[in-house]
This record gives structure tokens, C-alpha cells and sequence, in this order.
């Protein structure tokens, strides 16, 4: 029996201390499955916190990391989409093929119940593996999976960013600094915070138009708004806690895509709003479009509206009662 090495965590444990390196037979693929030899791994802000959060762990030696790079080693039975030697990325969730995400995501690879990519050999189904793009390196193509899929999801998912959009991303982290890059990529407008004065030439190297320091400006989506009469997308990386600047630095009609969740005291559930890739859409009534749009349906379709009460008009007084009794089961109407 051959042996590999591979990190796991120790039970309960949190931080570095917990994580040790093991010898382990090298896996043999069963049905469906794959052998991926790992040439690269990548670490996201989420394996930090699964390494601070032994609740995360919900296997006793889990192997940690979501995202690799490397090329299928062994093919097991059933499997005719790869052979030995086609190099691969590792996909962070399993079964969620096009959008809407399935109803019971995982937490990914590493976390949960489900081994990492840590290890220098990973079986894997067939289906949990995507080719790596030719022309990067291992190395590079090891951090797509988790940030750079999030970043394309975020700028290019239902609502694509286009030509001359603005687009703000928070931080100079993984997802943000390719959300710089595909902002680009598609001719929008590239902003960026830092609470790092030195990170602060490398985003205005990869393109960020603007840059505020989000620790020197407590209300730097203010600014933002300020600077760029508002933008229309922003990558919140942050969550609940910088919401309100988020709309602060927001265009009418944009859209802050909500994709951290950092610690917050918002009662939001951001990990529930993330799981179920939800849409939280202002709305302000609505336009004359709307109007014309309802009415017609209204008419197609034959439909009443539902009137509780009639009243005189001097009886306002008493609609207003009978609006805050609560008790009604439809409007209040005043006939003239
Ligand atoms: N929803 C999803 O599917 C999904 C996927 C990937 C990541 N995420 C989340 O996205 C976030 C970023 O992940 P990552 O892997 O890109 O992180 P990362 O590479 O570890 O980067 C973290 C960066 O965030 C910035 N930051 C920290 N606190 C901030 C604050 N209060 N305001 C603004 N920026 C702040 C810092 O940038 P500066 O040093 O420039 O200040 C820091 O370098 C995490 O919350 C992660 O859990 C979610």
C-alpha cells in the first residue's frame, strides 16, 4: 500500500496548533470518482475561519482547503469525461450545476463533513472536478475555484456589469481583487476600498479608479457616491456590518452583491441570504410602467381588488379607525 501525506484538523482544536500533517494510504477511486493529483492548493478567508471554528468540523480528522489544481491520476469505474493526466480545479460545492443553488448546500470541500484538498493525493467524484484554464499554471489556477468563481458570479450571474458600469469592491482580499479584474475585463469602471495604505498602488495598478482608505473614511461609501454619483454594483466581501455604506455608495436601481459574512451584530442571517443566493431588492412603489403593466393585467385576468370597508366622505374620521383596528381583511375606501 502506497503512502501520501495530508493535513487534517485535530479535533476541537482552533488555530495553527490544530493542524497536523499525516501520513495516510493514497486513496483509490470507487465509482464515479476521480484521483487528482494535487499540485497546488489555495487558501480563502473561509478556511480561516473553518480553522477557528472547530463547529465547522464536523468530521473528526477532516482534511482542510477547498481549492486546488492538479491532474486526474486515476479514473474509477463509470467515469468517461476524464483521463489520467487532463489537469483539473477542485469545484467548491457539490451538485450545484447552474443557478438556483440547491436547497441543501454544503459548506464545500474542507468544511463539514466533506475532506479538503490539503493532501497530495484527493479522490473526488467526477463531477466535483472542472478543467483548469490551459494557459495558467497550476499555482494560478488553484485560486479560481472558491474567489474567482464568487467575483464572475457576483459581476456576470443574473445581472452582468457592463461597459462604463462602476463597479466598488471592498478590501483588496481574493474575491475583490478579482472582481477588479473582471470589472475590467468588461470595461467597467473599477473602485476599491483598503484599510491598507500600502496595498493602495497595487489596486490602482490593477486598475482601481478610485481608492479609499475604509479606516481612515468611517462613511466611505459616502465618499464613493460622492466621488462617482454612485456606482452601480457593489461587492460587499464585508456583510451585514457595511451595508449601510454599501447603499450609501450605491446608484438608483443598483445592486450590492452580498457575498461576506464577516462577524456582524445585524440581525440579518447573511449565511441564510448566501445559501439560498437570494435577491433583497428595494422597492419605492414603482414606476408608471408598473402601473400600466398591472393594470393590464388586471384586465386580462379579470381580477377585483379586495375592498373591507366603504365609508362617506365625512366619515374619514372613522376609516382611519377602522384602517388601525387592525381588524379589516382588505382596504378602506371613502365613496364620494
Ligand atoms: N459568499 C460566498 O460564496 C463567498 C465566497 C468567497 C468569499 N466569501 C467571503 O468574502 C470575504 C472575503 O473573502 P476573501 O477570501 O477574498 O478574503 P481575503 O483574501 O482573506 O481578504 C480579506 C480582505 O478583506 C478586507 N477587509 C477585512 N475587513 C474589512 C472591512 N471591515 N472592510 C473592508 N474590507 C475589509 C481586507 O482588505 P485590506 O487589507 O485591503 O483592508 C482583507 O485583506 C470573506 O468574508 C469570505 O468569507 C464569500
Amino acid at each position: 500500500m502506497s503512502l501520501m501525506r495530508r493535513w487534517v484538523f485535530t479535533p476541537g482544536t482552533r488555530g495553527i496548533r490544530g493542524l497536523r500533517l499525516e501520513a495516510a494510504p493514497v486513496p483509490e477511486p470507487g465509482q464515479g470518482e476521480v484521483r487528482v493529483r494535487i499540485r497546488a492548493a489555495c487558501l480563502n478567508y473561509r478556511d480561516q475561519m473553518i480553522l477557528d471554528a472547530p463547529q465547522l468540523r464536523a468530521k473528526p480528522h477532516l482534511v482542510p482547503l477547498s481549492d486546488a489544481a492538479g491532474e486526474i491520476d486515476a479514473v474509477g469505474a463509470g467515469v468517461p469525461t476524464w483521463r489520467v493526466g487532463d489537469r483539473v480545479v477542485s469545484v467548491f460545492f457539490g451538485g450545484y450545476y447552474t443557478d438556483p443553488p440547491p436547497d441543501r448546500l454544503t459548506m464545500g470541500l474542507g468544511a463539514a463533513s466533506e475532506d479538503g484538498v490539503m493532501a497530495e493525493f484527493v479522490v473526488l467524484a467526477a463531477t466535483r472536478v472542472l478543467p483548469a484554464p490551459p494557459s495558467l499554471t497550476f499555482v494560478e489556477a488553484s485560486t479560481l475555484p472558491c474567489a474567482g468563481v464568487t467575483a464572475w458570479n457576483a459581476l456576470q450571474g443574473a445581472n452582468p456589469v457592463g461597459e462604463g458600469d462602476k463597479v466598488l469592491v471592498l478590501g483588496s482580499g481574493g474575491v475583490s481583487l478579482f472582481g477588479l479584474a473582471f470589472s475590467r475585463l468588461r470595461g467597467a469602471q473599477a473602485l476599491a476600498t483598503t484599510g491598507n495604505r500600502i496595498k493602495r498602488s497595487g489596486l490602482a495598478s490593477l486598475g482601481a479608479n478610485e481608492i479609499v482608505n475604509y479606516k481612515d473614511t468611517p462613511h466611505w461609501g459616502q465618499k464613493i457616491g460622492e466621488l462617482t454619483g454612485g456606482v452601480d454594483r457593489v461587492l460587499n466581501t464585508v456583510g451585514a456590518e457595511a451595508m449601510t455604506e454599501s447603499l450609501a455608495a450605491l446608484r438608483p436601481g443598483g445592486e450590492i452583491a452580498v457575498i461576506g459574512a464577516m462577524p456582524s451584530t445585524s440581525p440579518l442571517d447573511v449565511n441564510r441570504l448566501l445559501a439560498k443566493a437570494a435577491v433583497i431588492r428595494g422597492i419605492a412603489v414603482g414606476s408608471q410602467a408598473a402601473f400600466r403593466e398591472m393594470s393590464s393585467a388586471i384586465e386580462r385576468h379579470g381580477l377585483k381588488p379586495k375592498v373591507a370597508l366603504v365609508l362617506g366622505f365625512d366619515e374619514l374620521r372613522e376609516a382611519f379607525l377602522a384602517q388601525a383596528s387592525g381588524e379589516l381583511f382588505g382596504k378602506v375606501v371613502l365613496s364620494l
